[in-house]
């Protein structure tokens, strides 16, 4: 695993309510990877997300960014802000403004006063996001998919070094979720470490680079996409299903290690060809 960019050392969550939401986490994520996060209702993902940005404190144990130790002081957590960011789940806990236009400026005028240089980004945001003709509306009065993309717009126009995202495909349809992943994949080619929770097995097999899955707080099972769908009785566990290509790839091929289980429908193809040859 290459080096970590935050850790959580024996992390622990306690709702007020008593439900302990993450039970004595270890782990590290890695730094510039594509992350996602899967498990059930109630496995644990949004509280988890929440506590990478701040917004919960750990009840024990702590978390490093980096070599740093979260603190929970007003200026610690404006600087871990600034370094991540994060998209929620509900965009309504999220816009503030009173136009898509000033969403989009707020957080970078908290990054720079340089007029010409916000105005610039926010016009690459507006774009980037197909929201050109939406620049003048109310977020609040959005539908609930376009509301998702002021946010991710407003979260990736900051580009900061790591990207928090609580289910950002929910509410968009294929054409706007493809559009979001691509520009989560441009940030990430510049080296930003990406990380998502999803209930969405094939995008999260197909777009990871490494895979959490989370049971009850806990972690079940991590690692490269293929090492985790491998593992299909962990995955019941889990409450998921086999991810399209991985259930075709077993029925076909079912002696496949799991460092040779394709991940994109052109590997699945490559796999075929030989066989289909011979049968031919
Ligand atoms: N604000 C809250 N107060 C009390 N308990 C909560 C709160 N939010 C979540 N929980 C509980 O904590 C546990 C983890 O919830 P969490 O929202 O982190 O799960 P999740 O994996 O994000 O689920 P989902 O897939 O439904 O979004 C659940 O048992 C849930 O009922
Ligand atoms: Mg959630």
């Amino acid at each position: 695993m290459s080096e970590g960019v935050i850790g959580f050392k024996g992390v622990s969550y306690l709702y007020p309510s008593g439900t302990l939401a993450i039970d004595g986490l270890d782990l590290v994520l890695p730094q510039g990877k594509k992350i996602a996060l899967l498990g059930g209702n109630g496995a644990g993902k949004s509280t988890f997300l929440l506590m990478l940005i701040g917004i919960l404190k750990p009840s024990s144990g702590y978390l490093n960014y980096h070599d740093t130790r979260y603190c929970y002081g007003k200026s610690q957590l404006r600087t871990l802000r600034s370094k991540i960011g994060f998209l929620f789940h509900d965009s309504d806990n999220q816009l503030i403004a009173p136009t898509v236009y000033e969403e989009l400026s707020f957080g970078l005028y908290n990054l720079s006063k340089d007029k010409v240089w916000v105005r610039q980004r926010v016009e690459w945001a507006l774009e980037a996001f197909g929201l050109q003709e939406l620049r003048d509306k109310s977020p609040h009065d959005l539908s609930a998919g376009q509301k998702k993309r002021v946010c991710m717009a407003a979260v990736l126009s900051m580009e900061p070094d790591v990207v928090v995202c609580d289910e950002p495909a929910s509410s968009l349809d294929p054409y706007h979720s493809s559009l979001i992943f691509n520009q989560l994949d441009k940030l990430n080619l510049h080296g930003k470490t990406i990380i998502i929770s999803t209930h969405d097995v094939n995008q999260a097999y197909a777009w990871a680079d490494y895979i959490i899955v989370l049971k009850q707080g806990k972690v079940l099972v991590s690692g490269s996409p293929q090492k985790v769908f491998h593992q299909t009785e962990v995955l019941k566990e889990a409450d998921l299903q086999l991810p399209f290509i991985v259930e075709l790839s077993h029925s076909l091929f079912p002696d496949l290690g799991c460092e040779s289980l394709p991940k994109s429908l052109v590997e699945l193809q490559t796999l075929l060809k030989p066989v289909l040859c011979t049968d031919l």
